[in-house]
């Protein structure tokens, strides 16, 4: 088991929190191991909740076409949110949900991938990683901290506004244009003995 699938099957199990009593499923996130690009929701929805899959509902569908858009591959990326489960009706999170499910996880997912960029999708993920609010303070810029972070809107709310939707297309195809414009060096294979 790689160390991913390892915290992806803690995450099922966790019962850190109170909204491990009302989850059905707990949605750890998929990607590549390899992943340049990771987003961070704010949590699952109905529709994650049942299937355990991160975006897979109305959201999902705006993001899945805003990627389309960007020429960026769904299955290239790492997606997944703050908290790993569910809260009731959809509310958003609690601090100290928040705080248990980044320091026992999502920290762990960051580090263990190492994505050149981590979009946080959102007001309550970019104030949860970032402490920066209000997302309209910030959003559509680089953030470079330790890492290099881009805040948007969340697919859900781009879905619920035209003007939010534009802007929500233009930022992921910045990160889009961001990706292609900084290949990844392969390093050339060694063919000799090395250095004598
Ligand atoms: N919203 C999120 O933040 N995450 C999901 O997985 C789905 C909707």
């Amino acid at each position: 088991m790689s160390d991913l699938q390892t915290i992806a099957q803690e995450i099922r199990v966790c019962t850190l929190c109170p909204l491990a009593n009302s989850r059905s499923l707990a949605v750890p996130g998929e990607g590549p191991l390899s992943a340049r690009l990771m987003f961070i929701g704010e949590a699952p929805g109905k529709k994650e909740d049942l299937q355990g899959k991160p975006f897979v509902g109305h959201a999902g569908n705006v993001l899945n076409r805003a990627l389309l858009n960007a020429g960026i591959k769904r299955s290239e990326v790492f997606l997944t949110s703050v908290v790993k489960c569910r809260p009731p009706n959809n509310r958003v999170p609690g601090q100290s949900e928040i705080h248990s499910c980044i320091t026992a996880h999502l920290q762990r997912q960051i580090r263990l991938i190492d994505p050149e960029i981590i979009c946080l999708l959102g007001a309550t993920a970019t104030r949860a990683l970032l402490g920066l609010s209000p997302l309209k303070a910030v959003r559509g810029q680089w953030i470079v901290k330790e890492r290099r972070y881009f805040a948007t809107y969340h697919p859900a709310g781009a879905g619920r506004s035209h003007a939010w939707n534009n802007l929500f297309q233009v930022d992921i195809r910045k990160l889009g244009a961001f990706l292609a414009n900084n290949k990844q060096e392969i390093a050339p294979m060694s063919t000799g003995s090395g250095p004598t």
